[in-house]
């Protein structure tokens, strides 16, 4: 098992490309399925979670290789329509295959995805938006069976803003007949980008980054050529690292307007941020002031993603934050463990209240869940001491190598361990 070894209390300086995102390539991974071309997908993180889309794809009868940076996938030869239960248990978000199977071959089974670290995570307006569009979904002994024959557009309005679902839609829309209305869609901007490689496939969604986006359904796909956005989360996760330990560091490929509301948060703490079209710098002395509550919130609010780092960051600020998180039920698990590090704050169902601690001291801490295992990397940066970091397996699910990065801002960090 490997672990990170981090020495505390060293500023942070220099320039970091950031990697492509997982949130954005992970449906546009389940969109290939649309077409029987070969798509390549340039900036694609070499992640956990891509390594199980890998799995899954292959799995279906799919081709896939790595040309640099790039993942080539060849959907050519497709004749599964099934994710097996240790795939779908391997990676929560699988289940955005189901509307892209659904589309392709008229039918697809999967196993119930059920809850996750962050809490409970169901499907239910996914399978409504499936159903509205035709399709029948069964679910037997622990298993999703859906068919159709033959999907046809319609108007779907979204009880609540949900990425998965809105994603989910648009590729099992893209297979309809006609035309598909989401109402109350999610606005995040991986949304934008599958629409921008659908419609590079040939497809035609509009409407994404708002609240109603349309899809034209039925149209012949071709194989597509896509660039991935950059990791908005990875990049907030180095601008928080930087504001509380100290020190000036540029990330580059960002797009700053995805990093607004966590960049707003370090300026309130007393940050210098500037940012240009894809850059964003942050320039701190590393005293950091409480802010005013940070509550989470479908984009364009403040990520429930960013939530962990930023709480990390305030660990050592003058004053209390208080926190609120409003998506996840369970997202505050990483709080027990950065008080092993001498953090302070009391948890109170969905409210969490940070009070700023003069130190911080290196301790072992295990990791429960992506973004709660980097809060604990970025508080071990501040700690006193040498920290080890354990269950780093959850890390490697959305940070390519998270100890490479802070290692060229001059962090000590080490992995150990195979
Ligand atoms: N929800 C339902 N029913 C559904 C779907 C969602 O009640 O059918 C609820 C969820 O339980 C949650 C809320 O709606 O309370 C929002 O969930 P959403 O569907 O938007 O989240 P998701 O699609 O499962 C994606 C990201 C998450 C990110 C959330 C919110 C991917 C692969 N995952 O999850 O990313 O936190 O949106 O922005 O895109 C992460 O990267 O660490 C991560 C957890």
């Amino acid at each position: 098992m490997c672990e990170l070894v981090v020495e505390g209390g060293v500023p942070l300086a220099g320039e970091l490309t950031i990697q492509g995102s997982k949130n954005s390539v992970l449906p546009i991974l389940a969109a290939t399925l649309l077409t029987a071309d070969t798509c390549t997908i340039e900036n694609c993180p070499r992640l956990r979670d891509v390594d199980a889309s890998i799995s899954i794809l292959r799995n279906l009868g799919c081709c896939t290789h790595w040309e640099s940076d790039a993942l080539v996938v060849d959907t050519a030869q497709m004749d599964q329509s099934e994710v097996p239960d240790a795939l779908m248990r391997e990676m929560r978000s699988s289940v955005i295959f189901l509307g892209a199977i659904l589309a392709r071959n008229g039918e697809a089974t999967l196993s119930y995805p059920g809850g996750c670290e962050l809490g409970p995570r169901p499907i239910d307006i996914h399978l409504s938006a499936l159903r509205a569009l035709g399709a029948e979904i069964s679910e037997c002994g622990g298993k999703l069976k859906c068919r159709t024959d033959g999907l046809i557009g319609c108007e779907i309005f979204f009880p609540m803003s949900s990425v998965g679902a809105t994603e989910n839609t648009i590729l099992a829309a893209c297979g309809a007949e006609g035309t598909t209305v989401l109402y109350n869609a999610a606005r995040e901007p991986e949304i934008v980008d599958l629409q921008n490689f659908i419609n590079a496939m040939g497809g035609n969604v509009r409407g994404a980054g708002g609240s109603i986006i349309t899809v034209e359904g039925g149209r012949t796909m071709h194989g597509g050529l896509h660039r991935v956005i950059a990791d908005r989360i990875v990049g907030a996760t180095y601008l928080c690292a930087a504001a509380s330990c100290g020190g000036e560091v540029l990330l580059k490929g960002v797009d700053y307007r995805a990093l607004s509301t966590v960049a707003a948060a370090l300026s309130e703490a007393g940050c210098r941020i500037q940012s240009d079209r894809d850059t964003v710098s942050v320039k701190s002395d590393g005293a950091l002031r409480a802010i005013r509550p940070v509550r989470t919130a479908p984009y364009p609010g403040f990520p429930t993603d960013a939530q962990p780092v930023l709480m990390a960051a305030l660990l050592r600020s003058d004053g209390s934050t208080v926190f609120v998180e409003n998506i996840f039920e369970n997202r505050y698990r990483h709080v027990d463990e950065l008080a092993r590090m001498g953090a302070q704050i009391r948890v109170a169902g969905r409210v969490a209240v940070v009070n700023g601690q003069r130190s911080l001291h290196g301790a072992s801490v295990k990791s429960t869940d992506l973004r709660g295992g980097a809060a604990l990397v970025l508080a071990a940066l501040q700690a006193e001491g040498q920290s080890r970091i354990m269950q780093i397996e959850h890390i490697d699910r959305g940070y390519e190598s998270i100890e490479r990065d802070l290692k060229l801002l001059g962090a000590s960090i080490r992995r150990e361990g195979t």
